[in-house]
């Protein structure tokens, strides 16, 4: 029997399951850590040898920065859904595997146990063999928050072919450039999302997308809105359809497939400094072992915890501790469809309360949003199970950390502040909860297997303090098993991106803080990319967009600190378009233009907050756009604006600082 009947299913198995290298003292930690330094390969395949292998590998790491290589585990065989299914399969078949809640309170969740979740996936896995889906194929999966999101990925990873998940907030062009870039084949959906009090209607867009795309032979929808769809002849089919095929030609339990170590598990693209998204490669050995390792630590995950990751699985959090992490170690992850506010602002709390959840992963700017709606949402519920809550995707503020800690930790949680990276796969820099100490606002000791190290502009390791501080750009100096392998189809990319800033160092494109202890504070990002509600968006991708908007002559793009958000995005637009006359005015009907094309280019998570119209731009005399004092103004700076001596033309900054928003 389940230990808390919670569900009033009276079926269900306890996890029988045990984590060897769990750390459990300070010490402990201490000494994992020093191994893990001083002897890598050893510290690594002890890890690695708890999974199961098909045949098991030759050599536990090979790597230089300077390509890049970085393989583990090379030679070994293994499949990761035998990790994350079949091998619960005996013991802990009846242990629910995913508790889905849906975005409306009023429907009724469903509880997937391990035996239910490995037949969906094979069967789902029989679908994609029905439809022509081979191993190494690109499957671009574009759905909302339902368990059939859960079951496509790992249908995938069963049959090796490669994911892709594009996250429901993207638009038709940034789809159709993902599947170009990807040369994706399939493509697997949904007829529409709920999030909130909005139907998203994701077919739709995909058939957008898919105008004038060459290489999409197969589109498979799941039906969730049941909103009309079109369904194209030969192209698209139905999910419960092919379901019912499967079921009828007895095809069921579909063999997984055998996958190098090194093959790539999934693409999942993110936003860089410059240009378009690039397609973040991981592997499935060293991608397997890490984030399933980070799971059990960062959380101290027990047998039998509820875990409620609030990540969207289009994201990397959820791709790692919604479904990798918590399946491959027999863990139960509650996946939650819809947003924080609604119906109400109690709905994580409502969750929490009827789910029992123990273990809580959420981003700040969730808790900041939240914060805002008082304590009222959060009064009537029954919060006692909560173990331990963590924070990922920005820094947190010290405000906002300690309403976590005392309105929903009730002072007797750990709070993990995770730093990590879609490129790092899993969690790089975190306290352990309740096992090593946490502090608001850092993200304290590295993960063991992670050297970092704070550089100056050159590469120079800091060795000064400042105000008792070091202070730099953040570094890894080794690789650690789930390192981005490479970016889709241009390994170069990926080598000036992040091997090439510092010679022989991985470049986070982070700054941060280190004490005397070895503790480490992440400041936020030094490079053109900006965070908002933890999602990462480069300034030149929406440039580029707002740029594509007739009459625009040219723009800037920078962040500047919002209550909410955390960065909100403010842009200096040049508009010189037959509607201009109105800018110095008001301008508003331009600036929902403009917001529509960013909406349509990229999506609407990329819309700018504040939209200003200069008719000049700061730039110095070689014709670089001075950002630092558009940052400065953005921030609401009128004077100590620096040095701009160097500028073309001085005056354009008088103008913009009278404009300013
Ligand atoms: C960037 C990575 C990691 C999953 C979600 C975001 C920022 C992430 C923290 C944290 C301060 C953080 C960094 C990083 N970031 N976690 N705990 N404290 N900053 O993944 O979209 O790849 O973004 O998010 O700036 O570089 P991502």
């Amino acid at each position: 029997m389940f230990k808390k009947c919670k569900f009033g299913i009276s079926n269900l198995q306890p996890l029988h399951m045990n984590y060897p290298y769990q750390i459990k003292s300070l010490e402990q930690y201490h000494a994992a850590y020093k191994k893990s330094i001083d002897t890598p390969e050893l510290f690594w395949n002890e890890i690695a040898e708890t999974f199961i292998w098909q045949k098991k590998w030759d050599k536990t790491l090979d790597w230089n920065f300077k390509d890049p290589k970085v393989e583990w585990f090379k030679g070994g065989k293994l499949n990761i859904t035998e990790n994350c299914l079949d091998r619960h399969l005996e013991k802990n078949g009846n242990t629910p595997a995913i508790i889905w809640e849906p975005n409306d309170p009023l429907e009724h969740h469903r509880i997937i146990t391990y035996k239910q979740l490995h037949l969906k996936v094979c069967q789902f896995a029989q679908v994609l063999i029905n439809n022509g889906v081979q191993k190494g194929d690109r499957v671009c999966v574009y759905m909302g928050m339902i368990p059939e999101l859960a079951i496509a990925i790992l249908a995938c990873a069963r049959i090796g072919a490669i994911h892709s998940v594009i996250f429901g907030g993207f638009s038709a062009q940034s789809i159709s450039d993902r599947l170009e870039d990807a040369k994706a084949e399939f493509i697997i959906t949904c007829d529409g999302a709920y999030r909130g009090a909005k139907d998203i209607p994701l077919k739709a867009v995909i058939d957008d997308a898919l105008i004038g795309n060459k290489t999409v032979k197969k589109v498979i929808v799941c039906t969730r809105t049941r909103t009309a769809v079109s369904m194209i002849k030969g192209r698209d089919v139905w999910w419960e359809d092919e379901i019912k095929k499967v079921e009828s030609q007895g095809l069921e339990l579909v063999t997984a497939v055998s996958m190098d170590a090194e093959d790539p598990l999934f693409i999942l693209y993110t936003s860089g400094s410059t240009g378009k998204p690039k397609g973040v490669v991981h592997s499935t050995a060293g991608y397997m072992v890490y984030t399933n390792y980070t799971f059990v630590n960062v959380f101290q995950y027990q047998p039998n915890d509820i875990f409620f990751c609030t990540a969207d699985i289009g994201w990397i959090t959820g791709h790692s501790y919604i479904v990798y992490g918590p399946l491959s170690a027999g863990g139960t992850s509650l996946m939650f469809e819809g947003i924080p506010t609604f119906p109400d602002a109690g709905r994580f709390w409502d969750i929490i309360d009827k789910f029992k959840v123990n273990i809580l992963y959420t981003a700040p700017t969730a808790i900041r949003s939240l914060m805002g709606f008082g304590l009222g949402p959060v009064k009537d519920h029954d919060l006692s199970s909560l173990k331990v809550l963590g924070t990922v995707g920005e820094p947190i503020n010290e405000e906002a950390w300690h309403w976590y800690d005392e309105n929903i930790g009730k002072k007797k949680c750990p709070i993990v502040d995770t730093w990590w990276q879609t490129e790092t796969g899993g969690v790089m820099i975190s306290n352990m909860a309740g096992i090593t100490p946490g502090k608001p606002g850092w993200a304290t000791y590295p993960m063991p297997g992670v050297k970092a190290i704070l550089v100056d502009d050159k590469g120079n390791e800091i060795t000064e303090k400042e105000d008792g501080l070091y202070r730099g750009n953040l570094c890894i100096t080794q690789p650690w098993p789930a390192t981005l392998r490479t970016t889709y189809g241009d390994h170069e990319r990926c080598r000036t991106n992040y091997f090439a800033t510092y010679e022989n160092l991985y470049f986070t494109g982070d700054g941060a803080l280190k004490n005397e202890d070895g503790q480490f504070r992440i400041t936020g990002r030094v490079d053109d990319v900006l965070n908002v509600s933890g999602h990462r968006i480069g300034t030149a991708e929406v440039e580029n967009a707002i740029n594509m908007h007739a009459g625009v002559v040219e723009s800037a793009v920078v962040g500047y600190p919002h209550d909410i958000k955390g960065q909100g995005i403010y842009a200096y637009v040049i508009y010189t378009g037959s509607h201009g006359q109105d800018t110095h005015g008001t301008g508003d009907m331009v600036r929902k233009d403009i917001l529509q094309t960013v909406t349509r280019i990229i999506g609407p998570i990329a819309k700018p907050d504040k939209i200003q119209f200069v008719s000049g731009l700061p730039k110095t005399r070689s014709g670089k756009i001075m950002r630092r004092i558009l940052r400065k103004v953005a921030e609401g700076e009128t004077s100590n604006l620096g040095d701009t001596s160097t500028l073309l033309d001085p005056g354009v900054v008088d103008e913009i600082v009278k404009g300013m928003l």
